[in-house]
């Protein structure tokens, strides 16, 4: 289980689509599961997906019946609650994609949002490889998502900022032991030498990317990442974080 996160911005989206894409190439006859748990989404289009359905939508329609006090139906939606989970999963041969939604409404459905996270995690046990597409937060990883990852994966550019969010979130994260193995992958970087002066906080360096012209056009095409060449600075440093990380060989 690899989950990613960092300042908007920063490239989780596209690091996470190519992990997934880099593990398919390196793990024939795996079961990868990409999740993305980023509200402002994304994830589908990186890997040329489209949503069938969001963990949010089966939140949504259970406190809608709870709110109208259909009680009997609320409880009759929460059993078939793990069924609709795998009918949200979207599968193609590669791999299989699951999209969390918008954060949840006002008000506290606590026990609704920790029942769908066993369900998430259920989910997740069907797969050898799970690779999370998260929120800036990790709170929200832990609370929203999973309860445990084995690795978190900073993304950073070379800004002060992105390296501050890294260091609170590592802080947070150690309190909470959300995590096995953590480590930083820069992104973006106009000239990869300057992550020699950085300051990760203690974290391990597993790559350091430069910026990526060709994942610029990507983007403004919406091109699925999947086809992005094996010699692109994006790709190669995601295959070195994964070796760094002996995810692969
Ligand atoms: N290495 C890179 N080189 C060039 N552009 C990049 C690179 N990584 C990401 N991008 C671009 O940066 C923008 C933000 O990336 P995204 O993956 O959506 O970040 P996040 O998910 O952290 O918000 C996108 O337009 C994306 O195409
Ligand atoms: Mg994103």
């Amino acid at each position: 289980m690899i989950a990613l996160c960092g300042k908007g911005g920063v490239g989780k989206t596209s690091v996470s689509a190519v992990i997934v894409r880099t593990l398919c190439q390196s793990c024939p006859g795996k079961r990868i599961l990409a999740i993305d748990g980023d509200p402002s989404v994304g994830l589908a289009t990186a890997l040329g997906v489209s949503e069938k359905g969001t963990i949010n939508d089966i939140r949504e329609d259970f406190i809608r019946l709870a709110d109208q006090r259909k009680d009997a139906e609320a409880i009759e939606m929460l059993h078939e609650a793990r069924d609709r989970i795998f009918d949200s999963l979207v599968e193609t041969d590669a791999f299989s994609f699951l999209a969390i939604g918008r954060p949840e409404s006002a008000g506290c459905y606590c026990s609704v949002n920790d029942y769908l996270r066993d369900l998430i995690t259920i989910v997740a046990d069907h797969f050898d490889y799970v690779v999370i597409d998260g929120e800036a937060g990790i709170e929200q990883i832990n609370r929203r998502v999973m309860e445990k990852v084995n690795h978190l994966v900073f993304v950073s550019d070379a800004s002060r900022k992105g390296l501050d969010v890294i260091r609170t979130i590592d802080t947070v994260a150690k309190e909470l032991v959300v995590y096995d193995k953590a480590g930083v992958i820069l992104n973006r970087l106009h000239d990869p030498k300057v992550a020699e002066n950085l300051d990760l906080g203690g974290l391990e360096l597993l790559a350091a990317i430069g910026e990526d012209p060709l994942v610029q056009s990507y983007d403004i095409e919406g091109k699925s990442l999947l086809t992005l060449p094996d010699d692109t600075p994006l790709c190669q440093g995601v295959r070195a974080a994964l070796q760094k990380m002996e995810i692969i060989a």
